[in-house]
């Protein structure tokens, strides 16, 4: 219904503007409904369904989404939690108080991921009646506790300054202290990715696990429950060391994965951008801030990533917004784009321009010039205060590139305004899951970004990042001993279809494993790059191995070997043999 909007955006930004408005106008109050829609025991969809359970859609086969997933439920919960705690939406706590019971419950089912205090936190899903399933998944992933937290957290923290102290202490606080411990103890163990595939570490879930214990000590030292407050900020700390590890400074993006053996460009690094925002932190890098140089140059590899694997955006110039997914080698359900990746994008710049907007100035790197680059291909490296012309080019370009993410969902947004998982990667029709809450969630923040909503930052600015990265989580935490950053470099030609990868002695080398051995990035072809975090001052032994179709070659003999540092980094620089 908005093809011909979308068919206008070469013509004329303003029209683009204008269908973007009206498709805002009308999609708004639908997704927010759709939100409502699907929670329990009243929402219209959610029929069976708890209090205060979020379903994450009411499609019961291909695929089944009739569960409660914790990922799904917090996202959802804290963005009613925003509109409730910043009056936008006052109706809405009854159902907030409701969701803070459910979960309350949850947290105590055993379930095959564990009981309470021995790793049942990390359960990715539960029945919609808060009874464990129990059938074979992709678990643990310990995002979700992460996510719990920092929903509660907002919560409580209006609730005790509007001087509700006793049930935020009683109540609400073994809640939250419950997730907290749970990141506290696990964050350094292994855990499957937010799309329940791959089995490493994901920078979706450090970067969520990192903000909810750096607000979590904030909040408990406001409401004087101390005792843990210095475990939350040690493991932050950490978590904001680890947290660097995953940009790929060859690449110039975040790889989302340890494992996976993908590119790693992935829309978990878009989500993560978008859900640790805070105004307050300007553009900083060390926390992937939606406006710092590397969570911009991130967005524009993860957005190009799509511009060739789905037929929908052929045609579409290469500096225009184009439909986006979970990663480009995603074949799930067909592999197509998804509403909610194509809206992180959008909300990501939406940020962008109101932190710039804020500030106003805003800075060109040299690692974010290649972005800056798409909407002035004259502009250099500098900082440009909001009174020059080239801030006033770059941020209508930068809108209109926003814009025009949502004026895609929007063109492959049925009549009926719902909201889908998926849409066909050839023809645009809606696929998959129907009526998916994280869908309707992530349009109603996305609009709120554009709309400039202001929402409660979470403690990001100023942080330091550790100069010594220690592995060791607390309680149940593995690993021990301090990492360093080990880039490595191979010259290696290689025919079509064939990749390179290392594996070598070190759990974080695969341990000689082919199967899990790490994908190194080609951006600099015929050099091959990865950048892989080393147990400091140790010697470990490498080789690159190469893969087409599954047929696995090794370098000739002998392994290849190195003493890590003590600290800092270091480069290793490679011919392949
Ligand atoms: C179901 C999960 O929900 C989805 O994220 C995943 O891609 C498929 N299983 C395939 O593993
Ligand atoms: C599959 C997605 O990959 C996962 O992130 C989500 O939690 C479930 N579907 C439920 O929506």
């Amino acid at each position: 219904m908005y093809r011909f909007f979308v068919c206008a955006l070469g013509i004329a930004g303003t029209v683009l503007g204008q269908s973007v408005d009206s498709y805002i106008s009308s999609e708004g109050p639908i997704a927010k409904a759709g939100v409502l829609a699907n929670i329990g025991p009243s929402g219209s969809k959610a029929s069976g369904a708890a209090a205060g359970v979020v379903v994450a859609s009411p499609s019961t086969s291909n695929p089944d989404y009739w569960y409660t997933w914790t990922r799904d439920s917090s996202l959802v919960f804290k963005s009613l939690i925003d509109q409730y705690t910043t009056g936008i939406d006052p109706t809405l706590r009854t159902l907030i108080d409701d969701f803070v019971s459910a979960e309350a419950h949850i947290q105590t089912v055993d379930n095959p991921s564990g009981g309470l205090t021995s790793g049942g936190l990390g359960e990715p899903k539960f029945n919609v009646d808060e009874t464990a399933f129990t059938g074979a998944w992709g678990r643990p992933q310990r995002d979700g506790p992460a996510l719990r937290a920092t929903a509660l957290i907002t919560y409580g923290n209006y609730l005790y300054s509007s001087g509700n102290t006793t049930w935020v202490t009683d109540t609400l606080w073994p809640v939250i202290e419950n997730d907290l411990g749970y990141v506290v103890s696990y964050w350094n163990q292994t855990t499957f990715d937010l799309w329940e595939e791959v089995s490493s570490s994901s920078f979706f879930t450090t970067a969520v696990q990192h903000r909810a214990l750096r607000e979590g000590a904030a909040f408990a030292t406001t409401i004087g429950q101390t005792s843990s407050v210095s475990s939350y900020t040690t493991q932050a700390n950490n978590l904001l060391c680890f947290l660097q590890s995953y940009w790929n400074p060859t690449g110039g993006y975040i790889t989302a994965n340890t494992g996976g053996g993908r590119s790693g460009k992935d829309a978990n690094t878009v989500l993560a951008s978008i859900h640790t925002y805070d105004p307050a932190a300007g553009c900083d890098a060390a926390t992937f801030q939606p406006c710092s140089d590397k969570a911009l140059s991130n967005l524009k590899v993860y957005v190009d990533s799509f511009r060739s694997v789905y037929s929908i955006n052929s045609g579409i110039a290469s500096n225009a917004a184009v439909a986006t997914g979970r990663y480009p080698e995603d074949t799930y359900q067909g592999g197509n784009p998804w509403y909610l990746t194509t809206f992180a994008p959008a909300e990501q710049l939406y940020d962008a321009l109101n932190v710039w907007a804020a500030q106003g100035s805003l800075n060109v790197t040299s690692i974010s010039l290649p972005f800056f680059q798409q909407f002035s291909s004259s502009v250099t490296a500098g900082s440009y205060a909001a009174s020059s012309t080239t801030y006033t080019t770059l941020t209508s370009a930068i809108k209109s590139f926003a814009d025009g993410f949502v004026a895609i969902n929007a063109q492959y947004t049925p009549s009926n305004g719902g909201l889908a998982e998926q849409y066909s990667r050839s023809n645009g029709s809606p696929l998959s899951a129907v009526d998916l809450t994280w869908s309707y969630a992530s349009a109603v923040t996305a609009f709120e970004a554009r709309n400039n909503t202001q929402f409660a930052g979470w403690g990001a600015a100023g942080l330091t990042v550790p100069s010594t990265c220690s592995t060791s989580g607390g309680g149940g935490g593995g690993g021990g001993g301090s990492t360093v950053a080990v880039t490595f470099n191979v010259d290696a030609t290689t025919v079509y279809g064939e990749n390179i990868y290392i594996t070598g002695s070190v759990a974080a080398l695969s341990s000689w494993s082919t199967g899990s051995a790490l994908l190194l990035s080609s951006a600099n072809y015929p050099t091959w790059s990865i950048t892989v975090n080393l147990p400091a001052n140790t010697a470990v032994e490498y080789k690159y191995i190469r893969k087409n179709n599954g047929a696995v070659t090794w370098e000739s003999d002998p392994n290849n070997s190195i003493t890590t540092p003590a600290s800092g980094s270091t480069t290793e620089n490679d011919t392949w043999r």
